[in-house]
């Protein structure tokens, strides 16, 4: 077992230190640095910077977070708009919750390095409802920069750099994560996504040319451009630079989070997190949140970074990496899956709807003893028909999970319809 970390990492080298939460303390750990160097800067150099730095969106999809901020719009006519993703609402993520707790200026200086880069002169930090103590440590920290002259007018004495920022509390859904039902639900509306093109950087939060970045994707860039892009490269993998934040949770000794190098082999993450609870053999991983296909045993010899997991058929996702041990049935996790992707769906679209109602009927039946042998047809087909066929992503999301445990434990949900019931202990009702 590595009970050393495995890497020096940069993110959260003073998360424990309480100072790092205050204005003066964040400074004296060099905090701003990177701001100071970006409005050295032409804002078209620190776009060329951050997209050269090949940082890739940490929210999920891994999009280039540079690439994203030349988006916007040039030219000052319309106000421009950042929102910062917090809702962090994917079964199995965690770890924005902690930037935000111990390193809130880490994000508004990210903020405000996007600001100079793109001309935006407001932000959002959209934050999940329940992470009410989150919420009050951004809150926090926004009053503090604003009273030391991080906010406001002239910013750092430069002409013109106007920002502030606002706390927005989500209430509670899974789908105003996705970032055009974010920008609805902040908008007062319905938090159901909207339908792509127009994107967000022509029309984005109140109608404004708009750039949606994850908490930790922000966190990254004083670093970028404080450091340089030769240090920053020197972390992870050519593709996927720069550490993240694994959040380890399910049957292993240490449950935590642990910022590792992009590409680390999941073996390591798992060993970081003290390897499997009570020397039980390993099952199943699901690498990257609850939306991402399951990875079985044989196939944990992996590195953790998307271009690698997309050729085991997953993806990295948000770094939420959940660990099942042998006493696992497979076909209970599929009931559980399908039964949040069921309650979350917004509604809009018939195929997400439905479909996730149906996907989550057929595992339920088959778990407690009614599958028919023809369910498994229909497991197979179903979830086909929710990818890629509606307004956002969130109905991939739930075809996926089950459709990695069918792909590697069809067997399971055979034995418990020929059986009649599920093979495992302690069957619970959801
Ligand atoms: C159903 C669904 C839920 C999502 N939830 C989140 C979330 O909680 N936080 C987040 O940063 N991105 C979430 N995303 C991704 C966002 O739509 C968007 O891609 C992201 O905030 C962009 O930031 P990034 O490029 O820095 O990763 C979600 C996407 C989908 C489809
Ligand atoms: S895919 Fe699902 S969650 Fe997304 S807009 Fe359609 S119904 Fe809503």
């Amino acid at each position: 077992m590595i009970t050393e970390p495995l890497v020096k990492n940069y993110l959260t080298e003073h998360y424990g230190d309480d100072s790092f939460r205050t204005l003066k303390g964040y400074e004296a750990k060099n905090g701003f640095d990177g701001l100071r160097k970006a409005v050295s800067m032409e804002p078209e150099e620190v776009v060329e910077m951050v997209k050269s730095s090949g940082l890739r969106g940490r929210g999920g999809a891994g999009f280039n977070a540079g690439l994203k901020w030349s988006f916007m719009p040039k030219g000052n006519e319309r106000t421009k708009v950042l929102v910062v993703n917090g809702d962090e609402s994917e079964p199995g993520s965690f770890k924005d919750r902690l930037i935000m707790e111990r390193g809130p200026f880490q994000v508004i200086e990210g903020v405000l390095i996007g600001a100079w880069a793109t001309g935006a002169s407001k932000s959002f930090i959209y934050i999940r409802g329940e992470y009410a103590y989150a919420i009050s440590v951004m809150e926090k920290a926004v009053e503090q920069a604003r009273a030391g002259g991080f906010l406001g007018k002239n910013i750092l004495g430069k002409k013109g750099f106007d920002h502030d920022i606002v706390v927005h509390s989500g209430a509670g859904a899974y789908i105003c994560g996705e970032e055009t039902g974010l920008l609805e639900s902040l908008g007062g509306k319905k938090g159901q996504p909207r339908i792509k093109p127009p994107f967000p950087a022509q029309h984005g939060a109140f109608g404004l040319p708009t750039t949606v970045n994850n908490i930790e994707t922000f966190s990254h860039t004083s670093f970028i451009l404080s450091r340089g892009l030769e240090w920053f490269q020197g972390f992870g993998t050519e593709k996927s630079p720069g550490t993240t934040m694994f959040g380890v949770s399910g049957h292993v000794e240490r449950p935590g989070l642990f910022e590792l190098e992009m590409g680390t082999p999941l073996k390591d993450v798992i060993a970081q997190a003290g390897g499997v609870r009570g020397g039980r053999a390993l099952k199943a991983v699901i690498p990257g949140g609850i939306s991402m296909p399951v990875l079985p045993a044989s196939q944990i010899d992996v590195r953790m970074a998307e271009e690698f997991l997309s050729e085991r058929g997953s993806h990295l996702g948000t770094g939420g990496v959940m660990v099942m041990d042998d006493t696992t049935c497979m076909v209970r996790v599929a009931v559980v899956a399908s039964y949040f992707f069921r309650d979350e769906s917004c509604g809009q679209c018939t195929q997400c709807r439905e479909g996730t109602g149906w996907i989550n009927k057929i595992c339920d039946r088959i778990e407690h003893g009614r599958g028919m042998p023809q369910d498994l047809e229909l497991l197979s087909d179903v979830p086909k028909l929710l990818e890629g066929q509606t307004i956002c992503a969130f109905a991939d999301a739930a075809a996926w999970p089950v459709q990695g445990l069918m792909r590697h434990f069809r067997s399971e949900f055979e034995q418990h319809i020929e059986q009649k019931k599920c093979p495992f202990p302690d069957s619970f009702e959801i």
